[in-house]
């Protein structure tokens, strides 16, 4: 058992320390948000993810999980202090390391012991070194012993707690390779591949796994389109793609594109990163392009179907930028929705989990109770976000209720030809008469 702190509570940070809580270490979770340390401490979820919650109850009633705005308190005794706060994106697609960097001061103005600081958080290459120095240059010579590890995380928003508690590995990189193997240790119950490299190779491992997974859905969706031109299957193509066992058939969904906290902003801190060192990241900037292209694809298909947008009401169903999250960030649902209130539609939209962020974001979005309310009166319906409670819905009632007839199925999970039966006009991503 060991005791540490896990600085940021948001979806890396609380299932981070849950997660080793649950493992038996003494954990405790500390954000500088008081709002959302105050809801923890009152058995209240500050995110949805799934799972989460039950976990986070039966270790605070264990004794093993606590929270906390204090550094001071957090740090005590603490062996190990992992770094779990936002990396966003600054205007000109740099990560925006002004978290990281008051992390890691405030972590150097209470390091009273010897500590094993854990980035968990995504950095940029040399983030591990420039931690140190902040450190080293705040307590000079009286600086207690120290160490960097970086510890990339993979989780995803909707599994994560699977997915932190069954990894397919484990990367930790540093220059000390004792502490990585401290670190080491507290993952050791996972039974999983733990593999140990340097600070920046661990940190560059990050980025290149996003982008390499950003890569394949922006290739899908280029496939998508041109599927859609030459009168071919994209769900058939990617499925006797993914067939070969050089390829496999993850990330090969063709739709409206990949969103959320990370790609985004990591595909983009990666190019900045190259261009900034003189390399010129022009795969990374076609994937870019192509991910955005797919959204005002999207709005021209509707726009087609329908002669024109000015006026009509669409309906859309799923608003979080992927199904399972309560998180809007870079959503191309939302994205989407921009585009249409700009063309002149009225927009009315449901999702499980996320009107209350995307009507934060989209004011003018008028939002309904359910898939049904969605359909009322609209001329057209977006499947935005595959939330399993889309995947059957009453479509004789969803005729019913709607004015027009046009259903643009971004994720294509629904049956084109049983709903063409049925008198709407569907549209797919990829899907032969889509175009
Ligand atoms: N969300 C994901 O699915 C995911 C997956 C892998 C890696 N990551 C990376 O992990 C990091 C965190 O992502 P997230 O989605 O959990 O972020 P988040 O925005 O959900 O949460 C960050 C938290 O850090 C807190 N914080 C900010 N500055 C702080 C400080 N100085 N001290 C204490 N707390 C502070 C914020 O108040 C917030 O609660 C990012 O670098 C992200 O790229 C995220």
């Amino acid at each position: 058992m060991a005791k540490l702190c896990v600085i940021g509570t948001g979806y890396v940070g609380l299932v981070t320390g849950t997660c080793f809580a649950d493992l038996g270490h003494r954990v405790t979770c500390l954000d500088i948000d008081e709002n959302r340390i105050n809801m923890l401490k009152n058995g209240l979820m500050p995110i949805y993810e799934p799972g989460l919650k039950q976990i986070v109850d039966q270790n605070v009633e264990a004794g093993r999980l606590d929270f906390t705005t204090s550094y001071p308190e957090a740090l005590k005794g603490s062996e190990f202090a992992f770094i779990a706060v936002g990396t966003p994106s600054s205007e000109d697609g740099e990560a925006d390391m002004q978290y990281v960097k008051s992390a890691a001061t405030s972590i150097a103005k209470n390091l009273d012991h010897p500590t094993i600081i854990v980035n968990k958080s995504t950095v940029p290459v040399g983030t591990g070194d420039w931690v140190a120095e902040i450190i080293h240059d705040l307590n000079g010579q009286v600086t207690p012993k120290f160490s960097v590890v970086s510890n990339p995380e993979f989780l995803r928003e909707g599994s994560a707690v699977n997915d932190f508690m069954k990894p397919d590995r484990v990367v930790l990189g540093s220059t000390d390779l004792q502490a990585a193997n401290k670190v080491a240790e507290l993952y050791e119950a996972l039974r999983t591949e733990i593999m140990i490299t340097d600070l920046r190779t661990a940190e560059m491992i990050k980025y290149a796994s996003n982008a390499f997974l950003a890569t394949r859905i922006s290739f899908i969706n280029e496939m998508a389109n041109i599927c859609e031109t030459l009168g071919a299957d994209v769900r058939e193509v990617a499925r006797g793609m993914g067939l070969d066992r050089r390829i496999g058939p993850a990330f090969l969904d063709a739709g409206l594109g990949w969103g959320g906290s990370c790609f985004p902003k990591d595909v983009k801190a990666l190019a900045h990163m190259a261009v900034t060192h003189d390399t010129h990241p022009q795969l990374l900037q076609a994937v870019m392009d192509i991910n955005l292209n797919q959204r005002r694809h999207a709005v021209n298909k509707l726009d087609k179907a329908l002669g024109g947008l000015q006026g009509r009401t669409i309906g859309v169903l799923g608003l979080s930028f992927k199904p399972n999250t309560d998180d809007t960030r870079h959503s191309p649902s939302l994205d989407i929705i921009k585009m249409l209130l700009a063309e002149g539609a009225v927009v009315q939209a449901y999702d499980p989990q996320a009107m209350k962020a995307s009507k934060a974001v989209v004011p003018a979005l008028e939002l309904c109770q359910n898939p049904y309310e969605v359909a009322q009166d609209a001329d057209a319906l977006l499947l935005a976000t595959e939330w399993n409670e889309f995947k059957f819905l009453d479509f004789d009632q969803i005729k019913t209720n709607m004015r027009g007839k046009v259903i643009l199925d971004g994720r294509n999970i629904w049956d084109g030809e049983e709903l063409q039966r049925k008198g709407f006009l569907y549209f797919g991503m990829g899907i032969p008469g889509s175009k």
